[in-house]
């Protein structure tokens, strides 16, 4: 194979090797071995190669229809006009044949099961032939929903495009926070969690001619109540059509869950793909993807490249070392365009992606596995597949919910390489061995239902009078233990009473977009105050990336910044109220961001999250009060996060206080970055992460006596202090037991029940 004929010598990128080095370690990520577990975020180090060897194992992927040769494919129309290029160019997508059949489908059964090749047409043109066909008369609206916000905001721009309309007039789009529809929309693309509020307006979604439950395949947990949920009204709601779209070929399940619905197959195009494995495991996949990358880029055809990484820090990593290493190449390569997408991944660099790439150019594509069927990049020749993607997994036991970069499935995989064959004959490298491939990787992945905390949703089934939460119809049942769990934390949030009926508290907690923590704390806000400052800090924790940028070469300059609003050492929570207010103050300045190492993109997300979580206040009846009294502060967030509590053990390690578990402060924390910091006694944390270690994410050191106030239900105050330690028996005992603890009250159990 060319690729690994290259000689090692003339390699150009290995005059770039030296930035690199500066950061050699071994990093510890291998298939099948016990630790799995990648180096990432802040600990972030790698070892660079320069050849990776590749084995071609020549499996040609299985098409529906396959085309050898270059017939058949989106052709390319001569534009008289935008709008009659776009017209002709939905001619040529492979749904478009089966148009009338879909229609009669659609008229004949309620529900109808669709499957169909990713690229095939599903979700862009579904929407639009059942409009044509009169289903949005009289003003009702058609719903189609995706699991990722970036599909729904870009499938919407594209439909708008394909009618020619203003996006958000009569095609607009619905995902948290940000709602892009007006009266006039009649198709709505919508994420599945949004459709699942809009079941608290409108019980049986009587606006709806139809729903479309796209990428159902993808088993989000949003999805799987939705599923349930349509069933039921279905059959109260004759009117109402239901399809349900996959791409992969688990179409008889659905079709079962929906007794026996019809199933309506478009048969793909799809070119073969040459699958290549590694010869020896990885030590580091990102370093290894790069690499492939470059490899590719240097000896391979034109094409672009399609890599698939795990999360938004990581790509950002990749394009900085991409950009690091084909600098100063000049004249020797070709051009190399990066394209990062991922979830947060603001909406003006959205559309790059989607732009043909400039003629001798070549375009590589940075994506977490949105891009394995959600999106559909033309001209992908070329996938780069590690093998991996984050995951929450969650144990119902200790009720422990935490995200983790975990080797994906074989379904998974499949589909990735797919991503190669879509315009031409294409190329997958799999970083991994086919060894790894067989033993290691999971036929399917396992359905969100089954490996998450079920808290929210359960909150939103209270609301919508779905009690009997045991004998609702999931396609695949949750955990038992994870069902109790969750009535079990909504019950200690104060959401449901004893016999798990929804409070007052619960009802206005329900009102907000956001997990049941995050709500108490802001409905607690109202006891103490400061609710103006508490829903700052709950939509800077929900922007869902990084607030302080920390350049790899001024991280100094960044660092210095960063704890300045640490002054005093008021915590992460309050750090982020600083900053939003500091921003606030400097009229939301974008120079000011810059000039004190502030992601602007992430606080402008922050102040439209706000700005919605204000009006919802108003919603539930809850005044805007502010204060400057932090205790009063950090005491609404104890409120909501009294469950995420641990407590500094002999070690210096953390232990959280109700399921006892290690877990050490995140090195991002402002806590741990105070010159002669000092570890608190008890934090309070918003989430974990797993990555090298098990970490707490935004700390915030609390008074123990609090947890007591606030949570006499779940937490007690023991009279014999250190009791903890002596009667446990994993606690290493004996000597070094001072008094460093004896002036911390001691937490027990107290067991609540449902
Ligand atoms: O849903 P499915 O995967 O079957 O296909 P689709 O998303 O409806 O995509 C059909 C066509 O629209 C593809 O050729 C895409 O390249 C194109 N498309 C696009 O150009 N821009 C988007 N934002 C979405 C789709
Ligand atoms: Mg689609």
């Amino acid at each position: 194979d060319d690729l690994n004929a290259r000689d090692k010598k003339s390699n150009p990128f290995a005059e770039q090797k030296a930035w690199e080095d500066q950061q050699i370690g071994k990093a510890t990520l291998k298939f099948g071995s016990k630790n799995k577990r990648r180096k990432c975020d802040d600990e972030y180090d790698f070892v660079f190669e320069d050849q990776i060897e590749f084995v071609k194992a020549s499996v040609l992927l299985e098409g529906d229809q396959m085309i050898a040769n270059g017939n058949g494919d989106v052709g390319k129309v001569q534009p008289t006009h935008e709008l009659d290029k776009l017209r002709e160019e939905r001619k040529t997508l492979p749904i478009y044949s089966f148009r009338e059949r879909l229609l009669q489908d659609v008229e004949k059964n309620q529900i109808l099961i669709i499957v169909g090749e990713t690229g095939s047409g599903k979700t862009t043109q579904i929407p639009q032939y059942l409009h044509e066909a009169g289903y949005t008369r009289g003003g009702k609206k058609i719903g189609c929903t995706q699991p990722r916000r970036i599909a729904a905001m870009s499938v919407a721009a594209r439909v708008s495009q394909e009618m020619g309309v203003k996006l958000g007039h009569e095609v607009g789009y619905s995902i948290r926070f940000e709602d892009c529809t007006s009266e006039k929309t009649v198709l709505k693309y919508m994420t599945d969690g949004m459709l699942l509020r809009e079941f608290l307006c409108e019980p049986d979604l009587a606006s709806y001619s139809v729903v479309m439950v796209d990428e159902a395949h993808e088993r989000t947990l949003s999805t799987d109540v939705l599923l349930g949920l349509l069933k039921d009204i279905a059959r109260y709601r004759p009117d109402l059509k239901l399809i349900i779209s996959s791409a992969t070929l688990d179409a008889e399940k659905f079709s079962d869950f929906f007794d026996s619905a019809k199933i309506l197959r478009i048969p793909g195009r799809r070119y073969p793909v040459d699958i290549h494995y590694m010869e020896a495991p990885q030590a580091d996949y990102l370093d290894a993807a790069i690499v492939a990358a470059l490899q590719i880029h240097v000896t391979q055809p034109p094409g672009d490249i399609l890599v698939f990484l795990t999360g938004q820090e990581e790509i950002e990593t990749a394009e900085e070392i991409f950009k690091h290493r084909t600098r100063g190449l000049g004249t020797k390569i070709s051009e190399l365009i990066v394209c990062p997408i991922y979830a947060n991944l603001p909406t003006e660099l959205q559309a790059k992606i989607f732009e043909p790439t400039p003629e001798g150019a070549r375009k590589v594509v940075l994506a977490t596995n949105i891009a394995e069927t959600s999106l559909t990049i033309d001209g992908i020749k070329y996938v780069i597949d590690p093998g991996f993607s984050k995951m929450k997994s969650y144990n119902p036991r200790s009720g422990m919910e935490s995200l983790q970069v975990t080797p994906i499935s074989k379904a998974s995989s499949m589909q990735r390489a797919g991503r190669a064959g879509r315009t031409g004959h294409g190329k997958c490298f799999r970083l991994y061995t086919s060894y790894n491939y067989d033993s290691d990787l999971d036929d399917t992945t396992v359905p969100e239902v089954q490996r998450t905390n079920l808290a929210n949703v359960v909150l939103t089934l209270k609301s919508l009078g779905i009690h009997d939460l045991v004998n609702f119809e999931f396609m695949d049942p949750p955990p038992c233990e994870a069902l109790l769990k969750a009535l079990e934390l909504l019950f200690a949030l104060g959401a449901l009473n004893k016999v798990g009926e929804l409070t007052k508290v619960g009802r206005r907690m329900a009102e907000f977009p956001v997990d049941p923590m995050l709500s108490k704390m802001i409905v607690a806000s109202d006891k103490y105050k400061c609710s103006d400052e508490v829903i700052s800090i709950a939509a800077m924790l929900s922007t869902g990336s990084s607030i302080f940028y920390r350049p790899k070469d001024k991280q100094v300059h960044a660092d210095t910044a960063r704890l300045r609003f640490h002054s005093g050492n008021v915590g992460d929570h309050i750090a982020l109220l600083k900053v939003y207010n500091a921003w606030k103050e400097a009229n939301y300045s974008t120079q000011w961001c810059y000039e004190n190492y502030i992601q602007v993109r992430s606080m402008k997300r922050a102040r439209d999250i706000r700005d919605q979580l204000e009006r919802l206040l108003e919603r539930v009846e809850i005044k805007l009060s502010s204060s400057n009294d932090l205790e009063a502060i950090k005491k609404a967030v104890t409120s909501g996060f009294f469950p995420h509590c641990a407590r500094l053990q002999k070690n210096g390690c953390y232990r959280t206080i109700k399921h006892p578990h290690t877990a050490h402060i995140h090195p991002s924390s402002g806590t741990m970055a105070l010159e002669h910091h000092v570890l608190p006694r008890c934090v309070l944390y918003h989430e974990l992460v797993l990555t090298t270690k098990e970490y707490m994410r935004q700390v915030t050191e609390i008074k123990p006596e609090w947890l007591v106030e606030i949570a006499p239900h779940y937490y007690q105050l023991n009279g014999v202090v250190e009791e903890d330690y002596s009667t446990s028996k994993k606690m290493p005992r004996g000597k070094g037991r001072t008094s460093t603890s004896k002036q911390i009250p001691n937490l027990v159990d107290y067991s609540i029940c449902v």
